[in-house]
């Protein structure tokens, strides 16, 4: 199967979990990640909000809030072409929407940081392998944004952890050049670490 049949294949598979299976899951990938030492003396940590079907990242960003770390999310880039920056996320802060229809912090007024001033990356994905393999929407933004990884050895930076239901886990994916290796991807069930 080729990278846009897959893609379509599991977004049709998570779009059609119900309201209900999707709230358990998004409780069940808070109970992975809680209890995990991934997040313990981690503080700066980006989320996304869930579209698409995606596992929804509300619960586990609630619990960051709660315990006091910074939390951002990710913004389309204004100048660099196809890249994300990120800006601090707190409950109740002035959002845009996107061009993709998604909730984006305002950047004016909310501090923003690049992408290797961050300690944590939770990446929303389409399907993934067990060896940190990672198929996202297509548009190359995460692969574009973390490219400096591959110059550096991707030891700099954040840690980049996949988000996604159990049933996006595919056997193994083949990954393009510019594609950006996941450290792990936390499902609803288990956390995966590469
Ligand atoms: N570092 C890069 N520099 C320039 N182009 C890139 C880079 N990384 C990816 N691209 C381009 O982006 C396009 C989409 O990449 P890919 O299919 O891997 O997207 P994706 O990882 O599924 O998307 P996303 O990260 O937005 O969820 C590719 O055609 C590729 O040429
Ligand atoms: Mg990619």
């Amino acid at each position: 199967m080729d990278r846009q049949q897959l893609r379509k294949q599991m977004r049709l598979k998570r779009r059609a979990l119900s309201r209900k299976q999707q709230t358990t899951a998004s409780e069940g990938l808070k109970r992975v990640l809680i209890r995990n030492p991934i997040l313990l003396g981690r503080k700066r940590l980006a989320f996304y909000l869930a579209s698409d079907g995606e596992i929804s990242t509300q619960p586990l960003l609630k619990w960051a809030l709660a315990t006091g770390k910074e939390c951002y999310l990710p913004v389309l880039h204004p100048v660099r072409h196809n890249r994300l920056w990120f800006v601090r996320y707190r409950p109740g802060c002035p959002m845009k929407r996107n061009k993709y229809g998604i909730d984006e912090p305002c950047g004016v007024r909310n501090p923003r940081v690049p992408a290797w001033g961050l300690d944590l990356v939770l990446l929303p994905l389409v399907a993934f392998d067990p060896f940190g393999g990672r198929l996202g929407m297509g548009g190359g933004y995460y692969d574009r944004t973390f490219a400096y990884k591959h110059r550096r050895g991707g030891m700099k930076g954040p840690k980049l952890l996949g988000l996604a239901h159990e049933l996006q886990k595919t056997e193994r994916l083949e990954l393009a050049s510019w594609d950006i290796p996941l450290a792990g991807v936390a499902t609803d069930r288990s956390l995966y670490i590469s």
